[in-house]
């Protein structure tokens, strides 16, 4: 009912002197504004969401200009970011709210993932269905041939307008650039070296030196998880995404071997928008097509299926039998917007039923499966829904896929598939899946790893993890690339008995390495400090370890024991803290629409 007075008023407006529309738009900032002020639990943070939907029947442009004024008085970022940002996610952000049913699925799930004000709800059963029942086979034993050696890298993030000697300290999301004169090289005090900074997405210096590491380990081939385009979220248009494709993707043909790649949440623009067909606007094509030529050209292989239909393709691996899929979970990101619909679809361009098909013919011919992509589908980034769906393919396949990998988080973890996951033990954990850290040095030092790889099973014996410590004073003359540490020695020797040297690290494996992390908590605080390379190590026991812990055992994100944080009764140093958090999904407007309403609890909390 309300949404049709919101057409009717947009109809009336269209009409209006330009001055009136501009009182309207103030109006409509301060009440909003209010109603994020307001939005303290699941309820009011739908009634939020109904306001802003009754924006969005005034047309994208008002819903635009509002969320601007908003995103200003909130201050949660400079006004050409706020600007930058909502501008060009306008579109997306406007159908959405467009599709959305207040107090649908639809609306807890944003309010769950966006603002943290609701519990995730239930997930919505949905079985798949398989082209043959799973057989009774199981993981294969390694073969004892010697292994092979894989790189896997993952959220390279070049920025290619790095100034060297530019300012590192700033107002944006990211720095090393020059946004004012003051940044500027010569003027500043705080000049960013040739290889990079921690508040600051790498030159192209960095991936070069890199690459120049990668190609001495000489691997037998590489993966690469995704996300080459930069953070600078609020400017990013096609052409800089295209001019990254091509800068990174031929940085590798030139450097390195076969790589087999991943699409990541920051290779489109504006980032983080995947429409499925469905969607009558929005369209990826033109990032897919590009990536599918860099792709070709990476990894020679002209049968590469499906590469330019939604950035996903399968391979097999020339000589071997390994076939690796390459798939899109974009799709399934909490801050795709284009997926808030009710009801939400079950597979967005048909991608589950596409790799059911692939991995159904890895089974019929014998071979084993990697599955590579960006997002992994454990985190609390995932769509709840999807992640669910996603885990019956791979209890399915259990017995095919040698492996999953996987970026996104910038850090070094892992996480765990089970059968059952009301009793999570070495017994029923049947997939890993890698995580690998990044290059961009944001959260930790640039770092690669280095798998052992049976030539045959495919599966994973050992890897070792390489970093540059940006922190060394040498860095920035020439990184250095050194092992960091090694699954097998570093975790392998912890458990009793130790792992065998010729043994696979199987699921298994890692089920006993997070139980053993419980029982000697050192273990799992040298796990802590390793996922961010031992750079700004914060805290966690107690609560933080078991969630953590739980994380780590969770390839079925509604497992994962993370539960939605609304923040509420922040102090200012508190928000801060939350906001270094939630720093690398600092990235675009769903992660702003978190921010705005952090900083509006705060202006509340001040009010009172
Ligand atoms: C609307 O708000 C803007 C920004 O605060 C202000 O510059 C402008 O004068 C306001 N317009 C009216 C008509 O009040
Ligand atoms: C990069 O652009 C140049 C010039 O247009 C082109 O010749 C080259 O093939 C491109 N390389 C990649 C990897 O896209
Ligand atoms: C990196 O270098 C810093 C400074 O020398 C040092 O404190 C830190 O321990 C090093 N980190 C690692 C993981 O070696
Ligand atoms: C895991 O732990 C169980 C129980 O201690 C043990 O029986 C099993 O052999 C271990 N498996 C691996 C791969 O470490
Ligand atoms: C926040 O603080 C207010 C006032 O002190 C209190 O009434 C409210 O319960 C607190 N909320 C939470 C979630 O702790």
């Amino acid at each position: 009912m309300r949404v049709d007075g919101g057409f009717a008023a947009c109809a009336v407006l269209a009409f209006l002197p330009g001055i009136q529309a501009e009182v309207s738009i103030n109006k409509s900032v301060a009440s909003i504004w209010e109603d994020f002020k307001n939005a303290v639990d699941c309820g009011s943070c739908q009634a939020l969401l109904g306001g802003l939907k009754l924006v969005s029947g005034f047309g994208e442009q008002f819903m635009v200009d509002v969320l601007t004024g908003v995103c200003d008085i909130s201050k949660a970022e400079d006004s050409d970011v706020c600007e930058g940002i909502i501008k060009k996610e306008g579109p997306a952000l406007h159908d959405a709210f467009q599709a959305l049913h207040i107090g649908s699925h639809s609306t807890q799930t944003m309010c769950a993932n966006l603002i943290g004000l609701c519990q995730y709800p239930k997930v919505r059963s949905h079985a798949l269905s398989f082209p043959s029942p799973k057989p009774k086979k199981s993981r294969p034993l390694p073969s004892g041939k010697p292994p092979i050696k894989v790189v896997h890298f993952s959220d390279t993030h070049v920025d290619l307008y790095y100034e060297t000697g530019s300012s590192y300290e700033c107002s944006k999301p990211i720095c090393c650039r020059v946004f004012e004169d003051k940044y500027a090289p010569g003027i500043t005090k705080t000049p960013c070296g040739p290889f990079g900074n921690p508040r600051c997405d790498p030159p192209q210096e960095l991936q070069e030196s890199m690459n120049a590491a990668i190609a001495e380990i000489n691997p037998e081939f590489s993966i690469y998880t995704g996300d080459v385009v930069a953070h600078d979220v609020w400017l990013v248009n096609q052409a800089e995404a295209l001019d990254s494709f091509n800068h990174t993707y031929g940085q590798m043909e030139k450097t390195l071997g076969v790589v087999y790649a991943a699409i990541g949440n920051h290779d489109t623009a504006p980032l983080n928008l995947f429409p499925s067909n469905n969607v009558p606007d929005g369209n990826n094509q033109w990032a897919y097509n590009a990536l599918a030529e860099d792709w070709h050209a990476l990894t020679g292989i002209s049968s590469v299926q499906a590469a330019d239909e939604f950035g996903s393709y399968s391979a097999i691996h020339p000589n071997s039998n390994l076939r690796i899929i390459s798939y899109n979970s974009i799709f399934y990101y909490k801050f795709n917007f284009y997926m808030y619909q009710e009801p939400m679809e079950k597979d967005p361009n048909g991608q589950f039923e596409w790799l059911i098909k692939e991995l159904q013919a890895a089974e019929d011919a014998g071979q084993r499966a990697w599955l590579i992509s960006h997002i992994p589908p454990g985190v609390a980034d995932h769509f709840h829904d999807y992640s669910q769906y996603f885990d019956q393919i791979v209890q399915r396949y259990e017995a095919t896929i040698a492996g999953l990998f996987y970026g996104h988080t910038h850090m070094d973890e892992f996480q765990i598939a089970y059968s059952n996951y009301a009793d999570r033990n070495y017994n029923t954990a049947t997939v890993m899946g890698y995580i690998a850290p990044a290059m961009t040095p944001t959260e930790g030092p640039p770092s690669f790893r280095v798998y052992e790889i049976d030539p045959e099973t495919f599966g994973v014996l050992d890897y070792t993890q390489y970093i540059a410590n940006i922190s060394d004073p040498g860095f920035q003359e020439k990184p250095q690339w050194l092992p960091y540490y090694s699954a097998k020695a570093d975790y392998g020797s912890k458990l009793s008995p130790p792992v065998d040297p010729n043994a696979e690290l199987t699921p298994a494996f890692w089920h006993n390495v997070t139980v053993a992390m419980e029982t000697d908590p050192s273990i799992f605080q040298d796990f802590w400090a390793r996922r961010v390379r031992g750079y700004h190590v914060t805290a966690c026991e107690g609560e933080c370890m078991t969630t953590e812990i739980c994380t780590l055992r969770a390839a079925d994100a509604q497992f994962n024991c993370v539960k939605p944080k609304p923040g509420f009764n922040f102090s200012k140093r508190d928000v801060h803290a939350v906001e270094e958090e939630h720093h690398c999904d600092h990235a675009g407007l769903a992660p702003l629409l978190g921010k705005i309403a952090r900083r509006a609890r705060v202006a509340r909390q001040m009010e009172a």
